[in-house]
């Protein structure tokens, strides 16, 4: 018998991942493959994080905490804030839902930049909200573009700093702009899931907002620079106020036991965050200069991924780079049809990527 969902729910898209290695070998026969399609951190978890995980392993029989203590409390020290306005979740993409429970109703606005991280959309379209779309300038989130698309329905203004797909920043400077012009009311989500790869001087110390009562929401998760992406943690620091809604919207075992302990024991792993950090600003100008070696434009990054123009459509060149062994994203998913996106690998996989690249390329195929 069939039977209906809100009509807003047809509408909404499928999220699509980037293509997991055990598909392609399947598909493909393969034996040797790599992924640079989906940011994660090439150097594999914090070691420290995975004896957490070995230790906390025995004690699955029993629910997680349900208030998180331990990592909130850890947050909280780091950080040099209260506990109360930290609130944990199954990976930011939880986080990002729960704002939209918080925040949107039916007919309200929530600003996104166009293109950027496609959990907004889905947070505010799953709410029955409308979603204002404003192209990013140069690649960079515009501050005054967004400004200008403020209604009076305006809920949620999502600032994705670094911006993904593109891996750029906008500076303290523009981020405080923002906030002085928005009206009182209207929520920003200030996204910093890349921010420890940041090298910039002026890149906001977004704690600060919170700690002057302003009305953001601090994103920040354990599945990029602590290389946690399987076990789904993310937290947002944010006023006790908003993290009382939030607290209200979440579920009572959302982050499970295992994935709190090794998210603290990840916290003090600083030496692996260094690693990692390193060999990414060295992949980064490795494949810098390869991209100028070979005519290819790109957008310079702030992240542990970049886009490169491959100067034609760049579905057919991600096609071929599968049938070589190496997955990375399609530019269509993002509105940039001549664009790849690659995730800054290991120096040995980003040399491969470079091989596999070069002989891809149309004019370049033996
Ligand atoms: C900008 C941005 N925000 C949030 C997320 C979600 O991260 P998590 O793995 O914590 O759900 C991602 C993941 O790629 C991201 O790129």
């Amino acid at each position: 018998m069939s039977v209906s969902a809100r009509p807003e729910i047809l509408g909404l898209k499928v999220y699509v991942a980037g293509k997991p290695i055990d598909e392609l070998k399947r598909e493909l026969g393969l034996t040797e493959v790599i992924k640079l399609a989906s940011n994660e951190n090439p150097l594999g978890p914090s070691p420290r994080a995975v004896q957490a995980i070995v230790e906390a392993a025995s004690t699955v029989n029993l629910y997680p905490l349900q208030d998180h203590y331990y990592l909130r409390q850890k947050l909280s020290q780091r950080w040099n804030t209260d506990m109360e306005g930290i609130v944990a979740g199954s990976g930011l993409d939880e986080m990002i839902e729960f704002v939209g429970t918080a925040f949107i109703g039916p007919g309200d606005e929530a600003i996104v930049p166009d293109p950027s991280f496609s959990s907004y959309d889905h947070a505010v379209e799953k709410m029955a909200g409308h979603l204002i779309k404003v192209p990013l300038k140069d690649f960079t989130v515009d501050v005054r573009a967004m400004l200008a698309a403020v209604t009076p329905k305006t809920k949620l203004v999502f600032v994705c700093n670094p911006n993904n797909p593109t891996g750029t920043t906008i500076s303290a400077t523009e981020v405080d702009y923002l906030l002085d012009h928005l009206p009182p009311g209207v929520v920003t989500v200030l996204d910093e899931a890349y921010a420890e790869f940041v090298d910039r001087a002026d890149y906001p110390q977004s704690i600060n907002y919170v700690k002057a009562g302003r009305p953001v929401i601090v994103q920040r998760t354990f599945s990029k620079v602590y290389g946690l992406a399987g076990l789904r943690v993310g937290y947002v620091i944010t006023t006790p106020q908003i993290a009382g809604y939030l607290q209200r919207v979440r579920g009572p075992f959302n982050v499970s036991s295992v994935a709190q302990a090794a998210a603290v024991a990840a916290l003090d792993d600083e030496e692996h965050v260094r690693q990692t950090v390193a060999n990414n600003r060295a992949g980064k100008e490795y494949l810098y200069r390869e991209f100028e070696r070979l005519g290819l434009p790109y957008v310079p990054t702030q992240t542990n991924f970049l886009i490169v123009d491959v100067k034609g459509p760049s579905t057919p060149v991600y096609q071929a780079l599968l049938r070589q062994g190496v997955i990375v994203r399609q530019g269509t998913f993002f509105g940039l049809p001549t664009m790849l996106r690659v995730s800054i690998g290991t120096m040995e996989e980003n040399r491969r990527f470079i091989q596999a690249l070069e002989k891809v390329l149309p004019g370049n195929a033996s």
